[in-house]
């Protein structure tokens, strides 16, 4: 089976921060599965290079929008690489293919008469690059940037949002178009009974973006720029509409996103692919907010924790276990340094480390060899049930699998004692050790998505028999 994954296109208005690594983290252990599955993934990622924020941003910098640009998405890219996160394709919206294909699906919308244009006069957030309705602002401030919006008089071409609106309700209702969590879908069919406003689909005032292919006084609306990303990034447009890796991989499996962002993917994003007559996304999942101990990360606050600091400190793979071990998937929560330190200490220093050396090390001095299959049916792990954990994006429940094991497998070993045994019943120590090693490899395999070097290097020390320390404490 073919498996398309999306993270959301990062804005290049600065470097990544840990939630950043958190979205791809989650998209890469899913990929990683799915590869394991032998499922046909593409796994797409990349960069939101357009609009003003991102053109400010290199204002202040003293740098050319596109040279900004440039330094941002290789920052990116940079780090994706540090956390291992094995992306098939990397779309930067100032890609010539991506132009193209937005283009297109502007032509194809303006043509089929989905696309209208009228005077417009609004509230304009330059933070969330939308609209924004007095209704929503707080204190006459938009509630997530803490800043007075913008009022922006101009001339838009609209997408006639409305006419989708029944169907997307329907297919959400019935489970074609799936929102998870549940309490998402829920706030989103609670938009849907609200009257929706078509939505702008191009900037007059905006310089830095596409131009509108039959108005080249105006470019194309940021955010309906960005979600033409899944489908451009596969050719569609550039390539036309039969383009090879489109037709091999469109609709996407998931798209995983923020809960901020989960109106433009469930709502805008599922009425334009409807105009354009393509099939839907089968899933969006968005996963929850973090703050930094207690609180928003920003810059003025100096919380911002790079994922890259991190990656020196633990290494990779135990950032990538780290992030997604601190609250429950879909959950807010909350990180610290403190918490991660002693997380990484608890569980992969202590538990996974020690589990692994002193099996080995007793192996070896009681000159066990491993068992070819589980040598005593002792232990029992029900891994259908692990699978389908991660079918249904159950990142939390399946790494509390594979922590049991482990938890388990060191009180074996306090229970047990393998060292008394040794004394007077050497062929139990072996078999319990035989176990053991059974156990670990067990974990050596399931954690691969998660830890992918953790799980080739345990699985490497596991026939080798030679332990080696893993986790270094400090
Ligand atoms: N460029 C748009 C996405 C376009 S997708 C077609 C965008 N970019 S963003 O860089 O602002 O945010 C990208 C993702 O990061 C979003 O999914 C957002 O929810 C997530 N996060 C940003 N800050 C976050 C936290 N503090 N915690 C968790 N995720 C958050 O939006």
């Amino acid at each position: 089976m073919k498996y398309f994954i999306t993270t959301p296109i990062f804005y290049a208005n600065a470097e990544p921060h840990i939630a950043h690594a958190y979205t791809a983290v989650i998209a890469d252990v899913l990929a990683r599965f799915h590869r394991q599955q032998k499922d046909d993934v593409f796994f797409l990622a990349g960069m939101d290079e357009h609009g003003n924020k991102v053109f400010k941003k290199a204002e202040e910098a003293g740098k050319t929008p596109q040279d900004f640009c440039d330094e941002i998405a290789e920052k990116f890219e940079q780090t994706w690489k540090n956390l291992d996160i094995s992306y098939d394709k990397f779309i930067r919206t100032t890609s010539e293919e991506h132009k193209k294909g937005a283009q297109f699906i502007l032509n194809k919308l303006y043509a089929k008469k989905d696309i209208y244009q009228k005077d417009y006069t609004g509230l304009y957030c330059e933070g969330c690059e939308k609209f924004i309705t007095k209704k929503e602002l707080v204190n006459g401030e938009c509630p997530d940037h803490k800043k007075k919006p913008i009022v922006v008089k101009e001339k838009n071409y609209f997408f006639k949002l409305a006419s989708y609106l029944p169907e997307i309700k329907r297919k959400i209702e019935t489970g074609e178009l799936l929102i998870k969590p549940e309490k998402r879908k829920n706030e989103v069919l609670k938009m849907l009974e609200q009257k929706q406003e078509d939505i702008s689909v191009s900037r007059e005032s905006v310089k830095w973006g596409i131009d509108v292919p039959f108005d080249k006084k105006q470019t194309i609306y940021v955010w309906v720029e960005a979600l033409t990303n899944y489908i451009t990034a596969l050719g569609y447009g550039e390539k036309g509409e039969k383009a090879e890796l489109f037709q091999r991989y469109w609709p996407a499996d998931l798209h995983l996103v923020g809960k901020d962002i989960i109106k433009f993917h469930t709502i805008h994003w599922p009425a334009m692919l409807l105009a354009l007559g393509l099939p839907l996304p089968k899933q969006i999942y968005a996963h929850g907010f973090i703050t930094v101990s207690g609180e928003k990360m920003s810059k003025t606050i100096g919380n911002v924790i790079s994922p890259n600091d991190l990656v020196k400190r633990w290494g990779s793979d135990a950032v990538r276990y780290l992030l997604l071990s601190q609250f429950p998937l879909g959950e807010d929560g909350d990180v610290s340094l403190k918490k991660m330190q002693a997380r990484y200490e608890a569980d992969l220093a202590n538990d996974l480390g020690n589990l692994l050396q002193r099996t080995l090390v007793m192996m070896k001095k009681y000159e066990v060899e491993p068992a070819v299959d589980n040598p005593a049916d002792t232990f029992d792990f029900n891994e259908n049930k692990f699978t389908e954990h991660l079918n249904k994006l159950e990142i939390t429940e399946a790494l509390a699998m594979i922590r049991q094991i482990i938890t388990d497998g060191n009180k074996y070993i306090e229970e047990k004692k393998p060292w008394e045994l040794a004394k007077d019943n050497l062929k139990e120590c072996r078999r319990i050790l035989e176990d053991l090693h059974f156990r670990l490899k067990l974990v050596g395999s399931l954690i691969q998505p998660f830890m992918p070097r953790v799980s080739q290097e345990m699985l490497k020390q596991l026939k080798t028999m030679d332990p080696e320390p893993m986790f270094k404490k400090g």
